[in-house]
């Protein structure tokens, strides 16, 4: 519990000037999606119940359950306190069944799990299948507890894209010839989300395959595991600021490997305009963070800017990555052409988001597929996102952007599940994290954020306005030779920093990863 407290309060002090303002003005304001099927489930709870961030949450005994298996009972987890749904689970050591009926169409199912020890059961004893009707295999031999461990998380959930004919049917089965195994889950989520948001519509010709000479296209037979879902070079969206799905987004940092320097590009003035892509695409403070490379042309012909993400080998994984220029400075095609490599592979070679997008202020994303294969015993690897300059001839300015990433894993012949513990790095949601602090001190604590924050960034604001040159010198080979004020980025503490990498406010150096 400690920990939780802990993390809820790191995550608040690393809350960026973005989030803050996000949090602050589209509070209440209409989501640009609203999903049709919207069921909460709380299992093994007898009472409906409302979450801290106010989502209701349905008893789990009233509908849904099939009732003819009288094996399964109700247990209350030992730590009281937790928050919907982790303080009550559904558990058996036979089977059990949730049946659904919903619309027609592709769906979230987010499986939520707090694993430890309920009444005398041993919580490392819990390994179990998750299928859902129509042949999918969402978890097999699965343990919790071996996850949250791996994760060093308390509880954790795990979300799948199907697509469901109308009807879904959840299995729950221990694995068998185990002694004391059961199966448990504590939440169940399904939620609508937009036809063609991952799925590929059918007059979709598809996305690069990545190392392949056939496009890839998302069937509607195909079953998606969410790995990982990044603001990349911005904070932890929480599921309540998402686009009306509930999806988490979370910091690239630790993802981000060693090779050369960084910085982080922001621009809240921007108002990102979707006229390319739907609204409810991604939250609009993906668009307005970024990660470049820096201002050095020479070094950043030298490096590739790249993430690295643990995959399960032995799949094809589906790789989306959101883009948006906001610099001043980049407003024509040509400006800022990079290539992009996906697990080391070249996936595009002139990547140019103005042309992409048709403009400064565009969100836009790519999508990619790439197989991982088995290359020795290795059950993992890491999946690589790496970015690099495009030969300076084809580009003004020798640098790369990155906005966000969603990587998901698809199914093998229906099935996703992969060896023990699973590859599965998605965190609980924000609005999940237990919390035994009053509210009203993390409240405080916000609102103090806040404020400081906002004083900042006007003075700051104010400063770039002010001072930054009107336009860009004619002919000028390079925006590394300009005025260190002609554009602004915030470093990793959260910091304005110019340029030349020193803070607008004092000489230290930024905190440049
Ligand atoms: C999102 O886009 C739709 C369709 O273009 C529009 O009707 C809606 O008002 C937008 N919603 C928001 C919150 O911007
Ligand atoms: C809980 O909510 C569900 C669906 O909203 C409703 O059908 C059910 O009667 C409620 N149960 C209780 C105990 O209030
Ligand atoms: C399930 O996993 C456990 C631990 O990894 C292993 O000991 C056991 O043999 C597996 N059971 C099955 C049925 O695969
Ligand atoms: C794989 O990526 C992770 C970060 O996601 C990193 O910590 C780890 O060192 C990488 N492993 C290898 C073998 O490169
Ligand atoms: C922010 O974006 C707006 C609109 O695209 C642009 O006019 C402005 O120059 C940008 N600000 C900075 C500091 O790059």
């Amino acid at each position: 519990m400690k920990n939780f407290t802990k993390r809820y309060v790191s995550l608040l002090t690393k809350l960026s000037i973005l989030t803050l303002f996000h949090f602050t003005f589209s509070d209440g304001s209409p989501k640009p999606y609203t999903p049709h099927d919207n069921i909460a489930l709380d299992c093994g709870s007898t009472a409906n119940k409302t979450d801290l961030s106010g989502r209701s949450w349905t008893a789990d005994n009233t509908i849904y359950l099939d009732h003819s298996d009288k094996v399964s009972f109700i247990s209350t987890s030992p730590t009281e306190g937790n928050p919907i749904p982790y303080a009550t689970a559904r558990l058996s050591r036979s089977q059990f069944t949730y049946s659904f009926s919903v619309t027609p169409g592709p769906k979230f199912i987010r499986l939520h799990f707090y694993p430890t020890s309920y009444q005398e059961l041993d919580r490392s004893n819990s390994f179990f299948d998750v299928h859902v009707g129509g042949g999918y295999t969402l978890l097999r031999n699965f343990s919790a507890a071996f996850t949250a461990d791996d994760l060093k998380l308390e509880v954790f959930y795990l979300e799948f894209c199907i697509y469901v004919d109308g009807k879904l049917d959840m299995l729950f089965s221990p694995s068998p010839n185990m002694l004391d195994s059961y199966a448990f889950v504590n939440g169940i989520e399904i939620m609508s989300m937009p036809d063609n948001l991952y799925y590929t519509s059918d007059d979709d010709t598809g996305f690069e395959f990545v190392n392949e000479v056939n496009p890839y296209r998302i069937l509607k037979n195909q079953a998606l595991q969410t790995l990982y879902r990044v603001n990349v070079g911005g904070s932890s969206i929480s599921p309540e600021d998402d686009t009306g799905m509930d999806r988490s987004w979370f910091e690239d940092g630790e993802y981000l490997t060693n090779g050369g320097p960084s910085v982080l590009p922001v621009n809240i003035s921007i108002n990102p305009r979707f006229s390319v892509i739907p609204n409810y695409s991604a939250p609009t403070p993906v668009y307005k963070t970024a990660r470049t490379m820096g201002t050095d042309k020479t070094v950043n012909e030298n490096y590739k800017l790249t993430w690295e993400f643990r995959v399960d080998v032995g799949f094809t994984y589906y790789v989306r990555l959101h883009f948006c220029e906001f610099q001043g400075e980049i407003s024509e095609p040509g400006d800022r052409v990079f290539q992009i490599y996906i697990d080391n592979i070249v996936a595009e070679r002139q990547a140019d988001v103005i042309s992409w997008a048709g403009g400064s202020g565009v969100p836009v994303y790519r999508d990619y597929a790439a197989m991982i294969g088995r290359a020795g015993k290795e059950m993992e690897r890491n999946l690589s996102i790496a970015v690099h300059p495009a030969p300076a001839w084809r580009t003004k300015y020798s640098d790369a952007i990155l906005n966000g990433v969603e990587i998901f894993k698809l199914s093998n012949e229906g099935n996703l599940a992969g060896s023990n513990p699973q590859g599965t790095h998605i965190s609980p949601p924000i609005k999940s994290l237990p919390s035994t602090r009053p509210k009203y001190k993390i409240r405080t604590t916000f609102l103090i954020v806040v404020g400081i924050v906002s004083a900042f960034v006007a003075v700051s604001a104010l400063y770039i306005l002010i001072l930054r040159p009107k336009s860009r010198v004619e002919g000028s080979p390079s925006w590394y030779e300009l005025s260190n004020k002609d554009y602004s980025s915030v470093d990793r503490s959260g910091k304005v920093c110019t340029s030349d990498g020193k803070h607008s406010k004092d000489t230290k150096e930024c905190d440049i990863l």
